[in-house]
């Protein structure tokens, strides 16, 4: 990883997705190998800035920010964390590790896989727990309510980083309200891709690098639809960090001449109980 970049992350996470990569079979980390030759990594940086200008620094900025607000959530006693759609992110293993009950929710063979690398690099402890839950089909609440470690009075920090815009409308509408119900006192911490800011050319290119892994954009909703949307839920919205405030704050410190992905934004609502 680039110097700078590099010193704003903790060595413990650099070491999670170092181990994560050597973890992953090889037709998924020969990129990575790829990246240690300095032609080659030029190469792939000027591509992935034609395709999709900003992509890779939304990447390093999701997680140099996310890894902020959760902090601050510990700071301020948050006191159970959930993770929707956790793949392979360091958090569960983070969080848990500092004591709190972490429930890391993803589908079946996600969270199987997810399970068999904590196992295996020492990151799974008491306080983590890999749920098999695709949330289209079973219900989050009576699953986590279910579950001898969830307490729905805890103060709680859902997580949903690049989560959302795997569901349609629908879906989406009803893992909310089971949220709403399953603990009324809750902070979300949630990413979103506003596609209509990117031109024609930038959304192709987004939305058919998604369709290549086999999966599909679904949530139809830009900014303020997300934002309005949520609010329909009794959130409230503590802080939104777009895409411009990143370049401002983040990248512009470091001599990187890259910019992050236009329409990306890290949102933080509180979600209070209506009563
Ligand atoms: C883009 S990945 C994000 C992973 C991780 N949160 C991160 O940001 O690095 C989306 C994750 O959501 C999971 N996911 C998608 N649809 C889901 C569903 N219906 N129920 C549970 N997990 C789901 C996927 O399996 C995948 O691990």
């Amino acid at each position: 990883m680039n110097k700078e970049l590099g010193a704003l992350f903790p060595e413990w996470m650099k070491g999670f997705y170092e181990d994560l990569v050597c973890f992953l079979p090889k037709r998924l980390n020969w990129y990575y190998t790829a990246l240690e030759t300095t032609g080659l990594r030029k190469l792939f940086t000027f591509a992935e800035e034609l395709l999709l200008p900003g992509d890779l620094m939304h990447i390093v900025c999701r997680k140099y920010y996310i890894q902020q607000l959760v902090d601050e959530a510990l700071r301020e006693g948050i006191e159970q964390v959930v993770i929707l759609g956790a793949g392979f992110d360091h958090l569960g293993a983070y969080t848990s590790g500092k004591g709190l009950p972490t429930f890391e929710i993803d589908t079946p063979s996600m969270a199987l896989y997810k399970a068999q690398f904590l196992d295996k690099h020492g990151y799974m402890n008491d306080h983590l727990y890999c749920c098999s839950v695709n949330v289209n089909t079973t219900s989050i609440e009576e699953y986590l309510l279910n579950h001898p470690r969830f307490d729905t009075s805890n103060h709680t920090l859902i997580i949903a980083e690049g989560f959302f815009d795997y569901l349609n409308l629908e879906q989406t509408r009803k893992l909310l309200k089971q949220l709403s119900r399953l603990c009324p006192n809750h902070t979300l911490i949630t990413t979103l891709f506003s596609l209509n800011e990117l031109n024609f050319f930038h959304r192709l290119s987004f939305t058919s690098g998604v369709a290549l892994v086999g999966e599909a954009i679904k949530l139809p909703l830009d900014r303020d639809g997300f934002i309005d949307l949520l609010s329909e839920y009794s959130y409230n919205e503590d802080r939104i960090i777009s895409h411009q405030q990143m370049d401002a704050q983040y990248i512009q410190k470091t001599s990187i001449d890259l910019s992050v992905l236009k329409g990306f934004y890290i949102i933080q609502m509180s979600h209070l109980s209506p009563n």
